[in-house]
């Protein structure tokens, strides 16, 4: 019997799991809060389920974190970093914006990634060293090298009413260099975007693993450029990213260098 392709069944799962939040989304769902303004649907877990299960089932020897908590054999040094569902709060006001997204980690480099946007059936995929896709046809970073000809996107952290890192003065400071900001609020599709020339750079605080692991490797396939906020080595395990088509990294470093001073 021939072993399982990581990114075949990655591709399977993300598909399933993406159709049963596309079918869900017009019905009444559970919501519970984690915080202040950060929820979670009885989806994100019926999704969780699906897709660990099935991951698990196919790779019983591999790790695995996913942001509702199953977690599995978290030292193993090949793991999975799943999030089930990227764009809760999208999904529990029926606004049709968000996505799964799964990672397969080797010894610290990120080998696979696949997000799947079931309301478009866009699929967006990457193995280290072959290249982005989306729906199977190869795709690459935008060639923009004006910020004030850019396209961004950017996201807020949960903890927005109480933390002063609220990105709130980046987001003012972005408003007036940019073409404009966009805050669709999926991350792992705002990196997609990125990685397929919609968007041009993208920049966030606090995020998770999981809302990276997967945009991160599908970016970079496509071109594009990854790093902390002053332009350091990026991990997706630090939270802040500043991520971009490459040409206007620097431009981008600029700004939140004077979010920092400020
Ligand atoms: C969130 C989304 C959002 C970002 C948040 C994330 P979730 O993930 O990616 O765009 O701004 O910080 O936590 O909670 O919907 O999986
Ligand atoms: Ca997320
Ligand atoms: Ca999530």
């Amino acid at each position: 019997m021939a072993a399982n392709d990581p990114i075949e069944v990655a591709v399977k799962v993300a598909k399933e799991a993406g159709e049963l939040l596309r079918q869900g989304l017009s019905k009444t769902r559970e919501i519970e809060y984690k915080g202040e303004v950060d929820l979670v649907t009885d989806m994100d877990r019926r999704a969780e389920e699906l897709i660990c299960g099935a991951l698990m089932k196919a790779f019983p020897t591999h790790g695995i974190i996913s942001e509702e908590g199953h977690n599995e054999k978290i030292t193993n040094k090949t793991k999975w970093i799943v999030d089930p569902l990227d764009g809760t709060t999208n999904y529990a006001h029926g606004f049709p914006f968000f996505c799964v997204s799964i990672a397969l980690e080797f010894e610290g480099e990120l080998e696979v990634g696949v997000v799947y946007d079931p309301m478009r059936d866009e699929l967006f995929t990457a193995e280290r060293g072959k290249g982005a896709k989306l729906n199977g046809v190869s795709i690459s970073v935008s060639s923009t090298d004006e910020l004030t000809r850019s396209l961004l996107a950017t996201g807020f952290p949960y903890d927005i009413r109480t933390s002063a890192e609220n990105n709130i003065t980046n987001f003012s400071n972005f408003a007036v260099r940019a073409q404009a900001i966009r805050r669709a609020g999926a991350a792992a599709l705002d990196l997609c975007y990125l990685a397929s020339s919609r968007f041009d750079g993208f920049w966030e605080l606090k995020l998770k693993p999981w809302d990276l692991a997967a945009g991160v490797l599908i970016l970079k396939e496509a071109g594009g450029r990854v790093s902390d906020l002053a332009g350091n080595e990026f991990s997706i395990y630090d939270g802040d990213v500043l991520a971009s088509n490459g040409a206007i990294h620097g431009q981008m470093m600029e700004v939140l260098k004077k979010g920092r001073e400020s």
